[in-house]
């Protein structure tokens, strides 16, 4: 089946007491037992509930997987894969993250005695050096949040393997209409279903899904354990999302590329970070491995002040100044304040995300709008 048919038929089948053609709400803490241990499936709902396994099963359809698992939010889905990990194991992160992943990492887990090295990863055989006998995992997001780098999945994927090594992407700026990666190696995908699966800028949500039985069951055991599980309207929600996925991200790209190519142009624009750009470092990697280029755009100013870069942030009107990403209307930020601010600056700075830097999610209203709001705000 392809994705298409997948997004809008897997894991969904009419309700059998209704027929209702969309998976009902099933908003209950609890089930009914005809006899102690006697029921229907489904005793207690931070264990199981019918609308999270609907979509859970469409979430593995979709990523080619075989396990999809939810949680209240991305981070939620990052904390269980990392309580994989016991203290003492090391793990290798791109430099480039989103912000809340480097806290998570840095102020939470390496508390709990685990070592992350941050290292920039373009050149995939950069993380070989960094192996250790303790290395468990290594961390990828592709592209990359804020600065659209690209990283190599299946050269990763190989060198994860010829150690023995868990390798974790989060799919979250691609989406599986983009870039499926357990189909090159992955062992685990993780994705902030907030932005592109949800789609509509109107529930958090996050999402594991992995093909092996044995470390599925270990991702459901933490799930139900630690609890960090999604309600069910906000299933129900991102499933409607998902039936959309594949219409959304044609126009998000179709619309990404028309902006990026402007911004280019633009006299007073400097660098703009997309990976569509044939001259993008990476871009023979991205054609390989992505279906197109996304609509995540970053980009400065010839006029580096941060004062330059705010009167553009605030001078928009159709892209709204705020945090996130993926949703159909389009958004504008400014990552050294807003998403990555928890980065210490001297670290962020080194790693290429200036204070100047505007990121743009490119949303799938009428482009030459967006570009008109654009080239106001930018004079
Ligand atoms: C790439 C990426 N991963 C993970 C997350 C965390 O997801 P959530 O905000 O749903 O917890 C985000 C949030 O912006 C993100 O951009």
């Amino acid at each position: 089946m392809k994705l298409g048919t997948k997004l809008i038929h897997a894991g969904v089948s009419p309700d059998p007491s209704t027929g209702a053609i969309m998976t009902p709400i099933f908003q209950t803490s609890t089930y009914v037992q005809s006899a102690p241990g006697q029921h229907k499936g489904y005793e207690y709902a931070r264990t199981q509930n019918p609308t999270r396994d609907a979509l859970q099963s469409a979430l593995a359809a979709i990523e080619n997987g075989k396990y999809g698992i939810s949680f209240g939010s991305g981070l939620a889905a990052t904390d269980a894969i990392m309580k994989l990990l016991n203290p003492g194991d090391e793990v290798i992160a791109s430099n480039d993250l989103y912000g809340g992943t480097y806290r998570i990492f840095t102020k939470v887990f390496e508390r709990y005695g685990i070592k992350f090295q941050f290292i920039g990863m373009q050149e995939a055989e950069n993380i070989r050096s960094y192996i250790t006998p303790k290395t468990k995992l290594i961390w990828i997001e592709t592209p990359t949040n804020p600065l659209l780098n690209i990283i190599d999945i299946a050269a990763s994927a190989k060198i994860a393997q010829e150690h023995n090594i868990l390798l974790c992407v989060d799919n979250t700026f691609a989406s599986p209409y983009l870039q499926n990666p357990l189909d090159l190696g992955a062992h685990i995908v993780v994705h902030s279903a907030t932005k592109y699966l949800g789609g509509h800028s109107d529930v958090v949500h996050g999402a594991v899904i992995v093909k092996d039985d044995a470390l599925a069951q270990q991702l459901y055991f933490i799930q139900n354990s630690c609890g960090a599980v999604p309600g069910p309207q906000d299933c129900f929600l991102v499933l409607r999302g998902l039936k959309t996925l594949h219409v959304r991200m044609q126009r998000h790209c179709e619309n990404g590329a028309a902006v990026a190519q402007f911004l280019r142009q633009h006299p007073k624009v400097d660098k703009v970070y997309w990976c569509g750009f044939e001259d993008h470092p990476n871009h023979h990697i991205a054609k390989q491995q992505m279906k197109s280029f996304g609509g995540m755009i970053s980009f400065t100013l010839k006029d580096d002040s941060q004062e330059a870069a705010f009167k553009v942030l605030s001078g928009t009107h159709l892209f709204s100044l705020a945090e996130s990403l993926g949703g159909v209307e389009s958004l504008i930020g400014h990552p050294a304040s807003m998403t990555h601010a928890s980065i210490p600056r001297e670290d962020r700075v080194a790693n290429g995300l200036v204070d100047s830097l505007i990121r743009l999610s490119v949303g799938i209203e009428d482009v030459e709008d967006l570009i008109a709001d654009l080239q106001k705000a930018i004079g």
